[in-house]
């Protein structure tokens, strides 16, 4: 019987892909049974060769495919094969080894099985309060891991709420368990603990620089890892929306990362320390505190004071995960410190599973600006779960895949990553092929026009962040600010202004800084402009902004459309339709609402005639 789990791309996938461990004979003759299966005669040979680490190599030698590579890399270069030949590439002389050491999935999961900005059902390992999985799903889920060359997956939630600070205490034998199903396919478990942990256990302080904390947090550590030898690491989200951390005990971010790092070094973990972090009280008249410059102040100071085993995890954007920001000028900035990007591919601003919204588009411009070689890790907000689509929408499987692919190798095109997604999700004809393709590649622009065209962040309805609501942030403490009023929208942070712009290296500073430079994309991210202002195309902003909502909302027709007429099988293809119902509603209520809203402040109507409601 056909499980709930059996599908996203590993469907035409051997399913028993042999894992790390299986002898390389054994491994060897499983693959070449698979393809005698499908009726392809091709051998297959396994040779390990620990020098290439994660790294594999694959040639073609009197017809036999050899495959070289250390455990992990025999898989990883087992997947690739396999998928090369399935999506009809040639693979031989193929070698291939990893960015980025770290390749982490980020999950939010809490210990009742809720995931918080989860949009594909319950978690797939925590409920009431402890783990509780299938453990056939669970290796299903290394197998999809492998196959995308992830190999870190932290467990909970960020947030970390008190029954999940057992994780490290009495839980740790299913802790144990758990990161035993996941070993096999090179995945290492990671887990978000408190940084006021020392308190509920029972020390008055959690104080950093105090020689109880950092005991407590040795014997921590000594446990965690007694049980889980190959533990990843601790994953913390400190003095960050009401989370606990070192500013407490008047001790800086280096202080309290540097005093986890020392309790976890001699096992070699890390400590994944994010720099999520900025003033969630602001008061919405404050006009001088803007929320995309903190991280930089606050951590750039200290670039330098990070121990080698630290981590610090930084958003892409400088505000949250939002339709369109510019690169995050922390990453481009801490040369002397160990860092992480940080995507979600919980689709929380970006239509959340039910619209579509495929990212490497977005990922590509991100690795183009980063500087390879400060980055140690990439890590992703997951975007699983328990739902019979493990992703919610069944094209959201595309994010986890193309993550896995684009951190192993970030100079993979998105059109290729796409394209090899679709290959060995779907048998398509090859027209219906290309369309899926054109439809997945345009999806971040037809999203990003119907709802936040021109760098405009936060005009999502508060909380559940989706759908607009202009103003529902726009007065209150997160320092989510978009400030429109009758004379324009936007805010200043050129050096006039903010002095936002001022974070960045020099080239993107001054393209950053002048209106007439700024990418049109980001134009309001930077810039507070008048609405007869003059866009380089000739068009006035508010006819732009009008244009960009008109747009988008067609383009989303013009996708359902499209996608009515493809092969799709089912039920992938009702829930795509489903889905695409709903996105179409989403795209007119997000024009209409906006295109009103700032109809209402200017007075200026469409120079098309198009209906604007007032
Ligand atoms: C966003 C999100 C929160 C999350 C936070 C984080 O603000 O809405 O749910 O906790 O990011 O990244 O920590």
């Amino acid at each position: 019987m056909k499980k709930d789990y059996d599908g996203l791309w590993l469907k035409r996938l051997p399913a028993a892909l042999p894992p790390c461990g299986t002898s390389a004979e054994t491994a060897s003759a499983e693959l070449t049974a698979f393809f005698a299966g499908r009726g392809a005669g091709e051998t297959f040979l396994l040779e390990p060769d620990e020098r290439l680490g994660e790294g594999c190599r694959i040639t073609k030698e009197a017809g036999v495919w050899h495959i070289r590579g250390g455990e992990s890399g025999l898989l990883y270069g087992a997947y690739d094969l396999i998928q090369a030949l399935l999506t009809g590439r040639d693979a031989d002389g193929l070698t291939s080894s990893p960015r980025y050491a770290l390749r982490m999935l980020n999950s939010w999961d809490n210990m009742d099985g809720s995931v918080e900005r989860g949009y594909s059902g319950r978690s797939l390992w925590f409920e009431g309060g402890r783990f509780e999985y299938d453990p056939e799903r669970v290796r299903y889920l290394g197998r999809l891991l492998a196959s995308a060359h992830i190999n870190v997956l932290c467990v909970n939630n960020v947030n970390v709420h008190a029954p999940a600070q057992r994780l490290v205490t009495d839980l740790l034998p299913d802790l144990a368990a758990f990161a035993a199903l996941l070993r096999p396919f090179g995945v290492r478990v990671m887990v978000s603990v408190d940084f006021s942990l020392p308190l509920s256990a029972g020390l008055d302080t959690a104080d950093p620089l105090s020689p109880d904390v950092l005991r407590f947090w040795r014997e921590t550590a000594d446990r965690a890892w007694r049980a889980v030898p190959d533990l990843a690491g601790f994953l913390v989200k400190a003095d960050s929306e009401h989370r606990p951390g070192p500013n407490a005990y008047g001790r800086s971010h280096a202080e309290g990362a540097n005093m986890l790092a020392q309790a976890v070094a001699s096992y070699g973990g890390v400590i994944v320390w994010r720099a999520f972090v900025y003033d969630c009280l602001q008061d919405w008249r404050d006009t001088r505190t803007d929320r995309p410059c903190a991280a930089y102040e606050l951590y750039q100071p200290q670039d330098g004071d990070f121990a080698g085993n630290v981590i610090l995890q930084v958003k892409n954007g400088p505000y949250d995960f939002q339709v369109r920001e510019p690169v995050s000028p922390l990453l481009l900035s801490m040369r002397k410190t160990c860092l992480a990007l940080e995507l979600q591919l919980a689709q929380e601003y970006t239509g959340q599973q039910i619209d579509i919204y495929a990212m490497p588009p977005m990922w590509r411009e991100i690795f183009e600006i980063m500087p390879a070689d400060r980055i140690r890790a990439v890590a992703a907000v997951s975007n699983l779960g328990r739902g019979y689509f493990w992703t919610g929408h069944p094209f959201a499987a595309l994010n986890l895949y193309a993550f896995g692919r684009l951190a192993w190798d970030p100079d993979t095109a998105p059109e290729r990553v796409t394209d090899d997604w679709i290959r060995l999700s779907y048998e398509l004809p090859d027209p219906d092929r290309e369309s899926l393709l054109r439809l997945l590649l345009d999806s971040r622009n037809v999203y990003e026009r119907y709802t936040a065209p021109l760098g405009l962040c936060w005009m999502v309805t508060p909380h559940t962040h989706y759908g607009p609501n202009p103003d529902g942030y726009e007065f209150d403490l997160w320092g989510t600010y978009h400030r429109a009023d009758r004379t324009g929208v936007g805010i200043d942070r050129t050096a006039r202004g903010t002095g936002y712009t001022e974070q960045y290296p020099e080239a993107l500073r001054a393209l950053y800084e002048d209106p007439q430079t700024c990418p049109d994309r980001l134009l309001l991210f930077f810039h507070r402009l008048p609405y007869d202002y003059r866009m380089r195309d000739g068009r006035t902003l508010i006819q732009r902004i009008y244009d960009d909502h008109f747009a988008g909302c067609e383009a989303a027709e013009a996708m359902a459309e499209t996608l009515k007429a493809l092969a799709l099988p089912e039920p992938d293809r009702r829930e795509a339709a489903e889905r695409m119902a709903l996105q179409l509603k989403n795209a007119r209520e997000w024009r209409d609402v906006i295109n009103t809203f700032f109809y209402r402040f200017c007075g200026v109507p469409d120079e098309r005639g198009r209906t604007i409601y007032s």
